[in-house]
């Protein structure tokens, strides 16, 4: 015998060794394994295979459960299942406990209790007491005693891993306890107001780097503004009376004499398309010229009422002549 066929084992007995290539489905993701040995088992494959060293290799023959993981649901000895018989199972390691990369209740409450001292044992025992708690949320002693029997320990002994399982148990009741008084009391309250719906986001001012927005019938905003300026007030037309011809569209040029232009040629609308109708105003609200308002109205009544054959509103007190003919 050579030292090449000692050191390659399979050589000895060649193809009498059949391998497989299947899919391992190891704490919902899965796992392919390629041309591995049919005998090889669940706890080799995990490990050297697949990288997954948290099952621990012990006895290799299901004696002391640190190499416990969960195959369908159910506690086995990883060293004592092949790996292949496995391919259409869903697995779950101590590495799936914690799911968010933190140590699950199980285990923190393993390390509170001081059930960790060189740690060997306690990735099986922290599967135990996590399948215990799937099964039965409020074990007693003894049927806690049973579930961890599996799993040896030679440094610490079992306290800890019993209080472990007590700690959880209690810890996951006042949870559920505090989640159903809290979905009681919404209960209680009635529905929830609807959230307000959230306005719109302004965008950006193309100032600060927005984007430029467009016009249906213009240029650029921006550019209208500069080219249209805005009214001067005090002089915006009064509507009632007057026919105005349409607004023009963004970007018209402004004549110089915008202000003053016929009506005609205004582009903004801001002259009068006809002259005022002539004689007393009773409401006050028409022009008396095509130019400006009409002071006389306002100078010979005062609250901008007139009624027809009065001068005046008279002031407060007097008699409307109407009254004094009655
Ligand atoms: Fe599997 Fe010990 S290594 S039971
Ligand atoms: Fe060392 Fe359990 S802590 S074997």
């Amino acid at each position: 015998m050579t030292d090449e066929l000692l050191n390659h084992p399979g050589a000895l007995i060649g193809d009498v060794r059949p391998t497989a290539s299947y899919t391992l489905r190891v704490n919902g993701v899965d796992r392919p394994v390629t041309d591995a040995w049919i005998g090889e088992s669940l706890l080799y494959v995990l490990r050297e295979r697949l990288g997954l060293a948290g099952a621990k290799d012990g006895c290799e023959q299901g004696e002391c459960g640190a190499c416990t993981v969960q195959v369908d649901g159910q506690l086995v000895n990883g060293c004592l299942v092949p790996a292949a018989l496995a391919a259409d199972s869903e697995i779950g390691t101590v590495e799936g406990l914690s799911g968010a990369g933190g140590a699950s209740d199980v285990q923190q409450a393993l390390a509170d209790s001081g059930a960790v001292q060189c740690g060997y044992c306690t990735p099986g025992l922290a599967m135990a007491v996590h399948d215990l708690l799937q099964r039965n949320h409020r074990p007693g002693e003894v049927e806690a005693r049973q579930a961890l029997c599996g799993n040896l320990c030679r440094c610490t002994g079992y306290r800890g891993a019993l209080a472990a399982v007590q700690a959880v148990a209690d810890a996951r009741e006042a949870a559920l306890e505090a989640e159903l008084t809290a979905a009681e009391r919404a209960a209680a309250a009635g529905p929830a107001a609807e959230p307000a719906p959230r306005a719109a986001a302004e965008p950006p001012h193309p100032d600060q780097g927005g984007e430029l927005p467009l016009y249906a019938d213009s240029e650029l905003w921006h550019e209208a503004d500069q080219l249209i300026p805005a009214q001067p007030q005090g002089e915006t037309p009064r509507t009632g009376g007057y026919a105005y011809p349409p607004t023009p569209p963004h970007g018209t040029p402004v004549p110089a004499d915008w202000q003053h232009a016929p009506a005609a040629a205004d582009p903004f609308g801001t002259a009068p398309a006809e002259p005022a109708p002539a004689g007393p105003d009773p409401f006050g609200t028409a022009y008396q010229d095509a130019g400006a308002y009409d002071d006389t109205v306002y100078a010979t009544d005062g609250y901008g009422t007139q009624y027809p054959g009065y001068d005046a509103t008279p002031a407060h007190g007097i008699r409307l002549p109407e009254d004094e003919n009655a």
